[in-house]
């Protein structure tokens, strides 16, 4: 039986030995020293051996099971270890490699534009408010004084969603939503995406942006009209801007202006961004029409009020340069990374 420990204390260190995986070690341990293993085999045929050879054997018998639960833990050890080398080794940084630079997002140009729009505004004390884009006849044409058979109703012109529901064509609908509201004194401004039915080419989308400005007070005349909107060109375009007022017509305003400035590309001379007249048209104005007031509910002999409806796409398209408006719309990023 001796010989028997020795031939199995032997093959099982060498056996050991050979050993690289957890799951090795685990099926070893359960295989010799397990309820139904080698050593334990060897403990129960112990009744068979005479009693007093019993005591001395069974004490080798547990020395080799000490001998080989010690080898076990020792060769547990150098595994982890070993195997927590290779991960550290695997899973090594470093840290002194340059990083890689995140792709930084920007501001739109129409939305950097309207940032200093609406910062100058707010210098001057108005608010910005909001307006839906879907809007009814009401608010768009009726109530801005623009008949049923007014060419600009046309359905060449405005898309129409159902009967009397329609994209806006212009912000203008904010001004009689914002005096049905409010009570004057009123400065406001809103910005918007607005609708027409226009053909695509450089000069022209179906989709553009106006910003709206309305002021309602008592005493307000085209003095204030002109003051507010100089200012503004002055502080788009620079003080040495020349501003010229055209009369013109729509429909809720009397009178009705148009604005120009000079071209900030030529100063004025003429070129390609003015096509050659050396002014470029930003904006239309005038004094809001009593019947507009008064269908708000606003007293015109006590409250008068200038409207006026910036084109935030040409203000861009001028201030950068912009030679083909698609290009605002089609979100380019090789385009849109230049600003
Ligand atoms: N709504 C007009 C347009 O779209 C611009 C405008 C606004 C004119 C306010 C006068 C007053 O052309």
């Amino acid at each position: 039986m001796k010989e028997q420990l020795n031939a199995l204390r032997e093959r099982a260190l060498a056996e050991l030995a050979d050993l690289e995986q957890p799951k090795e070690l685990e099926e070893f341990r359960v295989r010799l020293l397990g309820k139904k293993g080698e050593v334990t085999a060897l403990l129960r045929g112990m009744g068979a051996l005479p009693a007093e050879d019993r005591p001395a054997m069974g004490q080798l018998i547990n020395q080799l099971r000490n001998e080989l639960e010690n080898a076990l833990d020792a060769k547990e050890q150098e595994i982890t270890s070993r195997l927590k080398e290779q991960r550290l080794l695997a899973e090594r940084l470093d840290v002194t490699l340059p990083g890689k630079a995140a792709d930084e997002g920007g501001l739109h140009p129409l939305n950097i534009v309207l940032a200093d729009l609406i910062d100058i505004f707010q210098s001057m004390g108005f608010d910005v408010v909001d307006g839906p884009e879907v809007e009814t006849e009401h608010y768009c044409f009726e109530a801005l004084n623009v008949p049923k058979d007014h060419p600009a109703r046309d359905m060449q012109d405005t898309f129409y969603l159902a009967e009397n529901l329609l994209l806006r064509t212009q912000t203008s609908a904010a001004q009689i939503r914002t005096m049905e509201q409010r009570k004057p004194p009123i400065r406001m401004i809103c910005p918007g995406r607005v609708f027409r039915a226009d053909e695509v080419d450089a000069t022209h989308s179906p989709v553009f942006h106006q910003v709206e400005g309305l002021v309602v007070d008592k005493g307000i005349t085209m003095c204030d009209l002109k003051g507010v909107l100089e200012q503004f060109a002055h502080e788009i375009y620079g003080s040495d801007t020349k501003v010229r007022f055209r009369p013109s017509f729509f429909p809720f305003t009397e009178p009705s202006v148009e604005v120009d400035v000079s071209c900030s590309a030529c100063g004025g001379k003429g070129c390609r961004v003015c096509k050659g007249n050396g002014w470029i048209e930003i904006l239309g104005a005038g004094m809001v029409h009593p019947r507009v007031l008064a269908g708000c509910g606003i007293d015109p002999e006590v409250y008068s009020g200038f409207a006026f409806g910036i084109g935030l796409d040409r203000l861009t398209t001028t201030r950068y340069k912009i030679s083909d408006i698609r290009l605002l719309f089609e979100n380019d990023k090789r385009f849109l990374d230049q600003f």
